[in-house]
């Protein structure tokens, strides 16, 4: 499994993608097309916002699981894109339990927010919050109703006869039709329905042949709605009990937990961000390290690397390994700053404090590394990346309480160095 240990953005996509060749699988198990993947292959760049990445490795199969929610348009346009440029989507598997975003779910997220004002969360509006909520609440739409016409209609009444009071009387806009609701899912039922099958099954029965499978998690740590910085969260569990749930195979069936951990810090949206940078490191980052949003453009927030981040990751997600992604943005720097705890109302603390309003008060202590001017990004082996960096790599895997398998070097496939297989 392959999981983001900070706030998402880590580069996953490049993560499941080198490993997309040796897998027969890959599965998403969460979130919507709020994510965004960016793979570069040779000189091919491909923004995936709700596919798996697996997509574009021939010979494995992309899974959709019953945990992500799938905006159907967006699938739809996903594919299209992709096979206007030659890639073969025809293996795709979408989870029947899976839930749909609709139209009303994304008009709900943006007049939430707007309604929020400054206590806004920052949210991507792709409606994944409210699909979400309808999920938990029993008033969810499954890919699986698209196929009945009768089902889909009194799901969608269902859902309209509340939140059309909502529309209209809390947030001043129009009621929405459940008329044109259901037709628009409806004129997704054909293309869809060829890709729709028990995937719970046929995973298990894919690990039972010992085929290997790769769990792909949207997000990141925390931005997770149990583990995260809540309210500053998504609505799903990126963690990795969520691929247990988003996909009905279970924790003994999964054997390595890998997090991917960038060499900074990043996060979009709003919440606490003790490493954050306002000053000139900061719009350093973001602009070597080309941080900005895949799905949405927002540039996004950046810091030093964060240790304790990186503990807490360990420990939730139960990782094995970690994949240090874009080590190359920090060539340059002559010292570079690395929070090892925080200070809180006087105190040292190692550990993410589990209050709120601790963390939101919390000030980091730095550590200061020494940095390397050598451009790294032509190194295959850990020996060839200069001293400095190989000392920069050695503290943080101390510090974060597991191995670091491999390092990004450079936004290509191959601009990476590989210290302990994966497999
Ligand atoms: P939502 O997932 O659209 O509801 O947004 C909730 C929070 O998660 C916001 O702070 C978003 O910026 C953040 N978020 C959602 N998806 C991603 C992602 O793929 N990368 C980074 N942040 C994300």
């Amino acid at each position: 499994m392959l999981l983001g240990a900070q706030w998402g953005d880590e580069g996953k996509g490049k993560a499941t993608d080198l490993l997309g060749g040796s897998v027969d699988y890959v599965v998403r198990y969460q979130g919507g097309n709020n994510a965004g993947h960016t793979v570069v292959v040779g000189d091919q760049k491909y923004a995936l916002h709700l596919l798996p990445s697996g997509i574009l490795s021939p010979g494995c199969t992309p899974v959709i699981g019953n945990g992500v929610v799938v905006d159907p348009a967006v699938l739809l346009s996903e594919l299209s894109g992709l096979a206007e440029r030659g890639v073969d989507t025809s293996k795709l598997l979408i989870s029947g339990n899976a839930h749909l975003i609709t139209p009303y779910h994304t008009t709900l997220d943006k007049v939430s927010e707007r309604f929020l004002g400054k206590r806004k969360i920052g949210t991507t509006g792709r409606g994944i919050g409210p699909a979400y909520a309808d999920k938990i609440n029993r008033v969810g739409i499954r890919v699986q109703d698209l196929f009945d016409e009768s089902i889909l209609r009194q799901k969608v009444e269902a859902a309209l006869d509340s939140k059309n009071q909502v529309l209209a009387k809390l947030y001043n806009r129009r009621a929405i039709a459940v008329d044109q609701v259901v037709e628009e899912l409806l004129g997704y039922a054909d293309q869809l329905s060829g890709y729709v099958a028990d995937t719970t099954l046929v995973l298990n029965n894919a690990i039972d042949q010992g085929q290997v499978v790769l769990f792909e998690g949207g997000q990141g740590t925390l931005l997770d709605v149990d583990h995260g910085t809540y309210p500053f969260v998504t609505s799903s569990n990126p963690t990795a009990g969520g691929a247990c749930t988003g996909t009905g195979v279970g924790p003994t069936k999964i054997s390595r937990v890998i997090g991917i951990l960038k060499a900074y810090t990043t996060r979009v949206g709003a919440g606490p961000f003790p490493t954050e940078l306002l000053d000139e490191d900061g719009e350093k980052l973001r602009t070597i390290g080309g941080e900005r949003g895949v799905t949405t453009g927002r540039d996004r927030r950046c810091g030093w690397f964060d240790a304790v981040i990186a503990r807490y990751a360990t420990r939730v997600n139960g990782l094995t390994d970690f994949f240090l992604t874009k080590l190359d943005v920090l060539t340059g720097w002559e010292r570079i700053p690395v929070c090892v705890a925080y200070e809180i109302d006087g105190k040292r603390v190692e550990e993410l404090p589990y209050s709120q309003t601790d963390f939101h008060h919390a000030t980091p202590i730095y550590e200061t590394l020494p940095g390397w001017s050598e451009d790294i990004t032509q190194a295959k082996t850990f020996d060839d990346l200069p001293k400095n960096a190989q000392k920069y790599v050695q503290a943080l895997e101390e510090m974060s309480g597991a191995p670091i398998s491999a390092i990004g070097v450079g936004p290509g496939r191959d601009e990476t160095i590989q210290i302990n297989s994966f497999l």
